[in-house]
């Protein structure tokens, strides 16, 4: 049916129009068409920004995996669910079939529920890209327990957070990873975090790199031998709508991490019709999204999106650069990739190395290229238009977000032409407008604002985990009666969007978010630092690196410069984890404050990216002769 598989640009217009005019009817009868349901629901849509509370499918009951893994098994069974890809190309590939996924899993749910494991429980999953990882993610939602998934580069301290605001009872680990030439020692990571976390009872291991580790008795437990003697069939857990799904920490522009909460009907729907119409999925495509499952792209398009179209979807353990820079174009000859979704910083890694790297592998099986998690410049555009879409197939530059759940705004392969750098039009069923600093909605195009969304749509976040009142605080209040994103956005002439970038304290790094707060506690953790403020700057790898102005302490002695950038960067990447070290660290006398007190950061962005040109007004500034000194002292 056209309308869950959207094939022109006319037909995109009408089913948009449908999608905001009667949107109710619009989601009830995908809902109605596409998915397995356990029992029906009494009421499409409910919802109230002010309050929030947004309820999709209430009184419906159903499992998710049921309709990502057993309604695909009569004509399905052998097909290909999964295909594993590993870190080193000379170990085999795994094809899991649709019939050995759903007896992984269901082992994996009779493994938890013998732990004590039962709906409503938390679990988190610490691991790499291994197939176990999907398969636990799948195994909670078999039983109704929610994951919490924490990405494996996150270091002991974050893990310990994430662990506790949940208050997980069982973390499932490995005893290392791969990554590239180097292993790590996932295992010990967590040992260290669970010296702080007494909710956590059980911690199942999966033997990947077989290295020898501590197993704290009592607690730990090779997961393998449990798996091996665990029943293949486990009966599904029969859950609401509303029931929640999943919980994903994502970086506020404040304080600790948000625990997001996704919601399991909603979710369900949105991705898996979001995967069908952006990807243009065929039944014989082979798809392969390079993120990792830590990550919300991860969760919607490696896990759930392609899994309930009963898709073929690849997981790559492995890194860009390994065992050489032409690894993805390896893995896509080797797999006969049809659809290729990665970051654009991969994209500008990749696009500074000899074009040869490319040329040495057939993509000819590609149709589909995405990006996801950052604005993509023009030049990566083309260069990945050029040399692995060979101008024939279509770039969709998804915008969204792990509160959104599902791509928001995305081009429709075949359908919208593309624009460079526009992420083009709303998804059907997505209102978005932009915002002008007076709260009104700008009308009329071109426009350029704060991208904000009027309507609900079916996977976006319920709350934020134990702090309803942040929820609303971040989300509804900036805006009355609208969904705000953090993000600006421009509107071109014939309507199409483009995201310029956050407009908050949240800075994208190679795609992943940060937030400044939790990176200054951890530069103020050091006994030489007074104060500190860390602002993005342009990096034509990363898309922003992180700049650091930092004021130690006056104790009249001299301490080294580069020792202490070192001692800086350690306590971030124990605190956080590598991906929050600092590019530059620049000592300062002072940071620029206005008379309440506040650190002026846009001055020092502009500082930071080279741009002393305008400084705008700096007289009401407290302490303006602090300007010229970090000028004069810039990285
Ligand atoms: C940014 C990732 C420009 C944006 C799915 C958003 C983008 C944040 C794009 C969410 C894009 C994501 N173009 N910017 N196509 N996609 N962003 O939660 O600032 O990790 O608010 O979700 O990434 O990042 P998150």
């Amino acid at each position: 049916m056209s309308q869950f598989h959207i094939k022109n640009l006319e037909e995109y217009f009408q089913v948009y129009r449908k999608s905001v005019r009667h949107p109710e009817i619009f989601w009830e009868e995908i809902a109605e068409e596409h998915f397995l349901w356990r029992k029906r629901w009494d009421k499409v849509l409910e919802w109230d920004f002010n309050k929030p509370e947004i309820k999709w499918f209430e009184g419906a009951q159903l499992n998710i995996t049921e309709n990502c893994i057993d309604r695909h098994l009569a004509a399905k069974g052998d097909k290909t669910a999964i295909v594993f890809e590993p870190n080193n190309p000379e170990e085999s590939a795994q094809h899991i079939s649709y019939t050995e996924l759903y007896q992984r899993v269901n082992r994996m749910a009779n493994v938890l529920k013998a732990k004590g494991i039962g709906k409503g429980d938390r679990v988190c999953i610490y691991l790499p890209m291994i197939p176990e990882l999907a398969i636990s993610v799948l195994a909670c939602a078999r039983i109704g327990a929610i994951h919490s998934v924490v990405f494996a580069g996150f270091s002991a301290t974050a893990l310990a957070t994430r662990i506790n605001d949940s208050d997980c009872k069982l973390v499932i680990t490995s005893d290392g990873s791969f990554r590239g030439a180097k292993t790590i020692d996932l295992k010990s990571i967590v040992d260290e975090a669970l010296t702080s976390c007494d909710c956590v009872k059980t911690v199942l291991v999966v033997k990947r790199i077989h290295s020898e580790i501590d197993m704290r008795e009592g607690r730990d437990l090779w997961l393998q031998p449990l798996l091996d003697t665990a029943d293949s069939n486990c009966p599904p857990e029969i859950m609401n709508s509303e029931d929640p799904l999943f919980i994903l920490y994502t970086s506020g522009s404040t304080g600790k991490p948000k625990g997001m909460v996704h919601t399991i009907a909603g979710y369900m729907v949105y991705t898996a019709y979001t995967f069908k119409n952006i990807f243009q999925y065929n039944d014989d495509d082979i798809y392969w999204c390079t993120a990792d499952i830590g990550w919300i792209t991860g969760h919607s398009y490696i896990v759930y999106g392609p899994l309930a179209n009963g898709a073929t979807t690849v997981m790559f353990e492995g890194v860009p650069s390994y065992p050489d820079i032409g690894r993805f174009w390896q893995v896509v000859e080797k797999h006969r990739i049809t659809q290729f979704y990665t970051a654009p910083t991969a994209i500008r890694a990749l696009a500074k190395e000899p074009l040869s790297f490319v040329e040495n592998y057939d993509l000819s099986s590609l149709k589909v290229l995405g990006t996801v998690g950052e604005p993509i410049n023009e030049e990566a555009w083309h260069w990945y238009n050029e040399n692995i879409g060979k101008t024939r197939s279509p770039i969709v530059d998804t915008w969204w977000q792990t509160e959104t759940g599902g791509i928001m705004i995305s081009p429709i392969p075949f359908a919208t032409p593309t624009i460079p750098t526009f992420a083009t039009l709303p998804f059907p069923g997505i209102q978005p407008c932009l915002m002008n600093e007076a709260s009104e909605e700008i009308t009329g195009n071109p426009a350029e604002g704060r991208l904000c969304i009027k309507f609900p749509w079916p996977a976006i976040a319920r709350t934020i985990w134990g702090d309803h009142q942040r929820y609303k605080d971040t989300y509804f209040s900036a805006f009355q009666n609208k969904y705000f994103t953090g993000d600006g956005a421009l509107r071109n002439h014939t309507g199409y969007y483009r995201i310029t970038g956050r407009v908050d304290d949240v800075i994208i790094v190679s795609g992943h978010n940060l937030g400044t707060a939790p990176i200054e506690d951890a530069v103020n953790e050091h006994p030489a630092v007074s104060e500190s403020a860390i602002v993005g700057f342009p990096h034509d790898v990363k898309g922003n690196a992180l700049y650091g102005y930092v004021i130690l302490k006056e104790t009249g002695e001299e301490r080294n410069q580069d020792n202490l950038r070192k001692e800086i960067n350690q306590l971030i990447t124990e605190r956080i984890g590598p991906i929050a070290k600092l590019e530059k660290i620049q000592f300062t006398p002072g940071l620029p404050k206005t008379r309440s007190g506040k650190i002026m950061r846009r001055i020092l962005r502009k500082i930071a990216s080279g741009d002393t040109s305008n400084l705008g007004d700096t007289s009401t500034l407290l302490n303006p002769e602090v300007v010229q000194d970090i000028m004069d002292n810039v990285l």
